[in-house]
């Protein structure tokens, strides 16, 4: 039996909880496990609400991008979509995406053995995800946590593309913004504010942050409504920076203005399809 906490909500599954390794294998719970148990709570704080705004117009669609072991997906489903009255046939469902054939079979078994069948998993990039005809047209919820280098940006795509309502995610290192900004960096010296970015080191921090910035203002341009926090916590990476974004078809013009500007001034122009403008704020 497990040890007696007020950590774990009622209703909340033992086994997953194992697998997660956040109860030792006979079921008792440790400091790290309690900290790590913290970590997940303090993230579904920011999801759960988003579920609930979904919720009230009927079945929720989720896809979660570079699952890795769908830690993420697992503790929704959990806390949250198991909960649905009649889950099952809810329509309701959690897709994860990910590049890793072994890790998408793992959490193909443990969905089965934990009745979770409203979960489902595919051996696909991000990018070839986005015209896969196994994920709906349109979905609700994007997630990506620590999804790699440009997993991020290619998520983006995928929830601008399927039209989603709200789009959270915790970037992990983005490489292709600095090696541009290094390429380039000769010539970018003639404006005294690319010294925020001439010593190597400040290069690639300085690219990480302006990679942020340039995600935040393609979602403004995209119409959404965006929040930038911290995860504070997250014991697997240093990485902590959450950007969530509603859909409010909120005015472009600016932000796209901004995004463009942005681009030219420290001179990433070249990287202007990745951070793409919806076409009618590019009129
Ligand atoms: C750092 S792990 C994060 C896993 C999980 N989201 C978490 O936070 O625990 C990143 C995962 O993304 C996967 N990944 C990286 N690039 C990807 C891509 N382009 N498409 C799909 N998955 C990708 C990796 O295989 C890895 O499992």
């Amino acid at each position: 039996m497990p040890e007696k906490t007020h950590d774990i909500r009622p209703g909340q599954s033992i086994e997953l909880l194992k697998a997660l390794h956040i109860l030792t294998r006979d079921g008792k719970m440790n400091q790290d496990s309690r900290r790590k148990l913290k970590q997940v709570y303090h993230l579904f704080q920011f999801i759960e609400p988003l579920l609930k705004d979904v919720q009230q117009r009927g079945a929720v669609t989720l896809v979660d991008h570079g699952a890795g072991k769908s830690y993420l997906g697992f503790i929704l489903y959990d806390l949250f979509f198991k909960e649905q009255p009649d889950a099952a046939k809810s329509g309701s469902r959690i897709y994860g995406i990910e590049t890793r054939e072994e890790l998408v079979r793992s959490s193909e078994e443990l969905a089965k053995r934990l009745g979770f069948a409203g979960m489902s998993f595919l051996n696909l990039s991000v990018a070839d995800s986005i015209a896969s005809d196994k994920l709906p047209k349109t979905v609700d919820i994007v997630t990506a946590l620590h999804a790699c280098n440009t997993a991020t940006d290619d998520a983006i795509r995928f929830a601008l593309e399927k039209k989603a309502r709200h789009i959270v995610v915790v970037p992990c290192c983005q490489a292709e913004v600095a090696a541009v900004l290094r390429k380039n960096k000769a010539k970018a010296l003639a404006d005294p504010l690319a010294e925020i970015w001439r010593h190597p080191l400040h290069t690639r921090e300085f690219g990480s942050q302006i990679t942020n910035v340039l995600r935040c203002l393609q979602l403004e341009a995209h119409g959404y409504q965006v929040s930038v926090t911290e995860l504070v916590g997250w014991e697997h990476s240093m990485k902590n920076e959450l950007i969530i974004a509603q859909y409010k078809n909120l005015p472009r013009r600016k932000p796209a203005e901004r995004l463009t500007e942005m681009l030219e001034r420290i001179g990433l122009q070249e990287l202007k399809d990745r951070f793409f403008l919806p076409q009618a704020a590019q009129e």
